[in-house]
């Protein structure tokens, strides 16, 4: 009997995780589910190069910089979070209060979003590298100077290098425009990948875009399911 309540316990909890799961997708304005439900951690595999060990060195190396008049007014160096062997890395602008007081890239309004993003095509944060544009919060939010820009870049550009993804995924413009170095606009950018240095590199809205503009989300779950399918892809690729 306590086997078969055991069971039922089980059935009842898979409910309860797939009705919050859809009920998610709605909030998100999602119509449709990804139905190729992950049962484990991907098994994508690098298949050159050496296992990067130097991204924690790197983070040692640069977490106290002066580069730029940010750190005066920064709470915290926001280095980038997630997998240091991810095959995907998603790249956004620059931490706001929330990633400036906690050290970690979206964590406020626009990350819960992006974590229900993720959980859509079945990712979790673990899964990927996140990182931003710039790693100091500008003041009052305000967009990225050029200078900051310039600055900061290199630092982003040895992550690359160190984690080695299959796929970058741009989160907004500023952080296409920065990377594909151009000033189309996003909705030219978004919705094919592009190239980076032999990197499959995809654009799509920033996910605080989404919070305020209802009209994006069509398009955003388009490219998240692209992004996903090109994910899949690599699988194969391993075998
Ligand atoms: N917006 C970004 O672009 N990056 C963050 O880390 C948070 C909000």
């Amino acid at each position: 009997m306590a086997m078969v309540n055991d069971e039922y316990e089980k059935m009842l909890q898979a409910f309860a995780l797939a009705k919050n799961f859809l009920r998610q997708q709605v909030e998100l304005g999602f119509d449709e589910v990804y139905t190729q439900v992950k049962t484990k951690k991907p098994t994508a595999k690098k298949e050159d190069g050496p296992v990067p060990t130097g991204l924690s060195d790197f983070y040692h190396e640069i977490k106290n910089c002066k580069k730029c008049h940010l750190y005066r007014t920064r709470t915290n160096f926001v280095f980038g979070v997630g997998n240091p062997e991810a095959n995907l890395m998603l790249i956004g602008e620059a931490p706001g209060k929330e990633e400036d007081l906690q050290g970690e890239p979206f964590v406020g309004a626009a990350g819960k979003l992006l974590d229900r993003m993720l959980a859509a095509i079945n990712f979790s944060r673990e899964d990927v590298f996140i990182a931003n544009i710039l790693k100091c919060r500008p003041p009052e939010n305000r967009d990225p100077r050029p200078d900051e820009i310039e600055t900061c870049k290199p630092y982003l550009l040895e992550q690359i290098k160190l984690i080695q993804p299959k796929i970058i995924c741009a989160l907004g413009r500023i952080s296409a425009q920065v990377l594909l170095q151009t000033k189309s606009a996003l909705g030219q950018l978004r919705g094919e990948f592009h190239d980076f240095n032999g990197i499959k590199f995809l654009v799509t809205y920033h996910p605080a875009a989404l919070l305020r503009y209802q009209q994006y989300k069509r398009p955003a779950w388009e490219d998240l399911k692209l992004l996903r399918k090109e994910y899949d892809k690599l699988k194969i690729l391993a075998g």
